[in-house]
């Protein structure tokens, strides 16, 4: 077939910086907590604490670091594509069949597949303000709308969400994250049920439960038996310490998994981190001594920040926001970001989550909360 003949308009069209869709365009890639290493590098501080990503500050269980170490002679073969022990495991341990669960590079692996396997550019999707910036990023590279309903008192407002899905007969998909990030609120399992009750059945609704260890009342797996159109989304890398290791899965219907698996990558979760994830699985104890630990710490916090006057919402997750209101010129949420910084501190600024003043911080080990608060109190009172 002979080439057309590109007008100036054609020719723009033709750019390969033209991306797939306009609303490509609107993106700023995702921001991460500044790691460590750059802290040191730019500041030259290097007794850091880093409470900015929602890692787990014990680690990992030490079964994990058996597992591994027996992987890294095999490096050289490919893992199993198909995961078949983790997915045995994950099986197992949450009471659904092996064809229900797809792996992911890390929980974002799964949000971004399940966006590529079902969304198109005509497509509504909807999510709450305040929540996880992946859903709008996912949503805006498939082109497709993001209608984001109003929280309420920082959480999601479910009536209004129901009645968003209402409003838009092409909306396709539903975000949820129960705790939600970066508020840390908590939907009741009786809402929830209404809610999914209440949604057509062509509209897939994804629950991220990225921080369930942390609430287990939060677990809406319950879900799954009673709607096809539910999906659970669970990672490795908050809770379970392996954020680094990059695995994540989602739970759904067989239909469901029979999509999402034939457009993920082949080899999507490496050989190291399927051994580290099953053995993580296996250690419940160390879940628990992580959950022990991060409610201690987070009434130690409350406290502390109640003693300096500062707000915060209710968490039920591993971290938790504070609102910078003070009344001193020159100090906001993110001159005190800086300052913390400056002193071996990264916490995590929530401009860009439409909260510019508030900072959200990691719940982290007595030592590292211990230095957070005495270097916030001498930065607000200016000692
Ligand atoms: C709500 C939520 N979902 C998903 C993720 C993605 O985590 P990962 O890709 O490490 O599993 C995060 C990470 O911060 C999160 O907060």
């Amino acid at each position: 077939m002979q080439p057309t003949k590109s007008t100036e308009s054609t020719k723009l069209a033709l750019s390969p910086l033209t991306p797939a869709y306009d609303s490509i365009l609107e993106l700023t890639p995702y921001q991460t907590g500044k790691p460590v290493e750059e802290l040191s590098r730019e500041y030259g501080v290097f007794d850091v604490v880093k409470l900015a990503s929602n890692e787990n500050p014990i680690g990992c269980s030490p079964q994990v670091t058996l597992a591994i170490t027996e992987q890294l002679g095999r490096l050289a073969r490919y893992p199993d594509g198909n995961g078949h022990y983790l997915k045995q495991a994950l099986s197992d341990f949450t009471d659904i069949n092996i064809e229900c669960i797809t792996l992911g590079n890390g929980s974002n692996d799964l949000l971004d597949i399940l966006a590529r396997a079902f969304v198109s550019a005509d497509d509504v999707v909807v999510y709450s303000q305040y929540c996880f910036i992946v859903y709008p990023m996912v949503t805006r590279m498939q082109g497709a709308t993001g209608v984001e309903v109003p929280a309420h008192r920082f959480g999601h407002n479910l009536d209004a969400m129901r009645q968003a899905v209402d409003d838009n007969p092409n909306t396709k998909m539903v975000f949820i994250a129960n705790p939600n990030n970066p508020t840390g609120t908590q939907l009741q399992h009786k809402e929830l049920h209404k809610f999914v009750a209440s949604i057509p059945s062509s509209v897939l609704v994804v629950l991220d439960e990225a921080y369930i260890e942390y609430s287990p009342e939060s677990n809406n797996r319950a879900l799954l038996d009673e709607f096809n159109n539910v999906v659970i989304v669970r990672t490795f890398s908050k809770a379970y310490g392996l954020a680094g290791l990059r695995i994540g899965y989602a739970l759904s219907s067989t239909a469901v998994a029979e999509l999402l698996n034939r457009i993920r990558q082949p080899f999507n979760v490496s050989r190291v981190g399927l051994a580290g994830a099953v053995a993580a699985l296996g250690d419940q104890d160390f879940i628990e001594k992580t959950r022990n630990t991060n409610q201690e710490q987070m009434h130690w916090l409350e406290k502390q920040f109640d003693a300096l006057g500062l707000a915060f919402i209710k968490s039920h997750a591993n971290f938790i926001i504070v609102e910078i209101q003070v009344e001193m010129e020159d100090i906001t949420a993110i001159s005190i970001y800086q300052a913390l910084l400056e002193q071996g501190v990264i916490v995590r600024p929530l401009v860009g989550y439409g909260l510019p003043n508030w900072l959200r911080i990691t719940v982290g080990i007595a030592e590292d909360n211990l230095r957070l608060i005495d270097t916030l109190r001498s930065i607000l009172t200016n000692d």
